[in-house]
């Protein structure tokens, strides 16, 4: 097959053999150390799922779209993701290999859904760590204002229009590139003691704040529908342009609008699967790794997003910081210090875990021969993909230092449930194109359970804003260009040494 001829539609579709996959990962040059266990995953999971999304949407999520049912949209988002985690499960335990969703479509869907997977990927990675940088770097900054020490504005982010570097986002995005190029084992370490700071802080919030919940905040628990002031066209969610409802916030579409913000808290547990070739019982230990922490979390977000709204009427909560201000409202600065500083802490873990994701998928393209190989180059010492890594790192921190969070986290959201999307899709494709596949987690209900995380995956995509999916659709053509200026030329499956595809 020679495809330098202009592109031929069957070989847009040329699937990677899965065999050929797992034995990718045996090649000494390209093989990534196997440490991780069960419990690694979970905590690894734990550690990127907590972070922005409970930190700081809460608040604001709680104050313009849901009040008290701002826990409700955690249910929802969780359901969503719960579906999305079941097959992902499958997925990862049948093609244990670096990628996640990107190796998945390759093994499935074809070649340039898998690029497309790959490209939309570094939306939620990428893109997502470097919102989180920014956010850990308003966090630092309020602990560091507290302590008497303000840095100028100019190295303080954007901020109302006000132009600024965000500096301490950047040098934290640098200084964990540093970790990760350094091998995973150190990291992960480094991640427990994170997470178990992080965790105690969140029990905190539900425990001690749970003293200062007064019954009257939850009245009324879903507050009334009201038409968005001004605004409208472009910021509205696409579903109520569509059907063509006045935009509004709160009611129950209000609660959808939290679920589709919101759902960023959730963001992550996909990428447990992306560790899938670091572990020493993928088949095993990844279901269980992703199922546990996105239980774990959700239990906590709705308990938090209770005891939260509960201590404070949800048109006082502050938007920067909501659940330290919360024990400030209440009249306990102590506790919310604490706080401040273990969300600090927590949201170093999420961003580096992140990073680490995006290195694996950019790992991955490369050892196919969709990204330069240099990408793919593994370090004789550290075991780590260290140039892209690199690379990588020295990009998203331009980014970090040049972005504000608002818009862009929304961009990370539909970009991440675009993937969730054609995960379940996939898991229908394997069952019949493969049948023969051992595959040691089964999502229950195929298709049925599938077809039902798609739907659920595009309702909360519709109740993101018209321009984000303006922008999404834009990047996704900007990869489609790409795709077909180097990678589709490149691709192993092309090459006469490359693994035969079956499409
Ligand atoms: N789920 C992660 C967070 O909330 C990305 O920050």
């Amino acid at each position: 097959m020679n495809s330098h001829s202009p592109f031929r539609a069957r070989s847009l579709f040329r699937t990677k053999n899965i065999e050929q996959s797992i034995k990718d990962t045996e090649d000494p040059e390209h093989a990534l150390r196997k440490s991780l266990s069960a419990l690694d995953l979970t905590v690894f999971g734990v550690g990127v799922v907590i972070g922005t999304g409970i930190f700081v949407l809460t608040g604001k999520v709680a104050k313009q779209n849901a009040g008290p049912s701002v826990a409700i949209a955690f249910a929802v988002a969780g359901v969503v993701c719960a579906l999305a985690a079941l097959c992902y499960a499958e997925f990862s335990s049948t093609v244990p290999v670096a990628g996640s969703a990107y190796t998945f479509s390759y093994a499935s869907l074809g070649e340039f859904p898998a690029w497309i997977i790959g490209w939309d990927l570094i939306l939620e990675l990428a893109l997502g760590s470097a919102v989180v940088a920014v956010g850990w770097s308003g966090y630092i900054r309020s602990l560091l204002d507290t302590a008497g020490f303000h840095l100028p504005q100019w190295l303080s982010g954007t901020h109302d229009g006000h132009f600024g570097f965000d500096l301490l986002a950047a040098l934290l995005v640098l200084v964990l590139t540093g970790i990760l190029v350094a091998g995973t084992k150190l990291s992960s370490r480094v991640t427990n003691v994170i997470v178990a700071v992080k965790v105690t802080v969140v029990l905190i919030v539900v425990f001690v704040g749970a003293f200062f919940v007064t019954g009257a905040n939850y009245k009324p628990f879903v507050p009334p529908s009201e038409p968005t002031g001004g605004g409208g066209g472009l910021t509205a969610p696409l579903i109520q342009l569509i059907a063509g409802f006045t935009p509004s916030n709160f009611g129950v579409m209000g609660i959808f609008t939290a679920a589709a913000v919101v759902f960023f808290a959730f963001i992550g547990f996909d990428v447990v699967a992306t560790a899938a070739e670091e572990t020493r019982n993928p088949q095993r230990d990844v279901p269980r790794g992703i199922l546990g922490s996105l239980a774990i979390c959700t239990v906590l977000y709705i308990a938090v997003s209770i005891v939260v709204t509960g201590m404070q009427k949800y048109t006082d909560l502050t938007v920067d910081a909501p659940l330290a201000d919360a024990f400030k409202a209440v009249g306990h600065p102590f506790w919310a210090g604490l706080i401040s500083f273990g969300a600090a802490v927590g949201l170093t873990s999420v961003c580096m875990i992140l990073l680490l994701g995006q290195t694996r998928v950019l790992f991955a393209m490369s050892r196919d021969g969709l990204l330069p190989k240099g990408f793919s180059k593994v370090h004789p010492r550290f075991g780590s993909p260290y140039r892209s890594t690199a690379l990588l790192g020295g990009v998203v921190a331009v980014v970090a230092g040049f972005t504000s969070i608002d818009e862009l986290a929304e961009l990370v959201n539909i970009g991440t449930l675009f993937a969730f999307v054609v995960v379940a899709l996939g898991v229908i494709i394997l069952r019949r194109t493969r049948p023969d596949l051992h595959r040691s987690f089964r999502t229950p209900l195929v298709p049925w359970l599938p077809i039902a995380s798609v739907l659920a995956s595009l309702w909360l995509m519709l109740n993101l804003p018209a321009e984000t999916w303006l922008r999404f659709l834009i990047w996704m053509v900007l990869g489609t260009i790409l795709y077909g200026a180097y990678g589709h030329r490149h691709s192993r499956l092309d090459t006469p040494g490359g693994s035969p595809g079956k499409g």
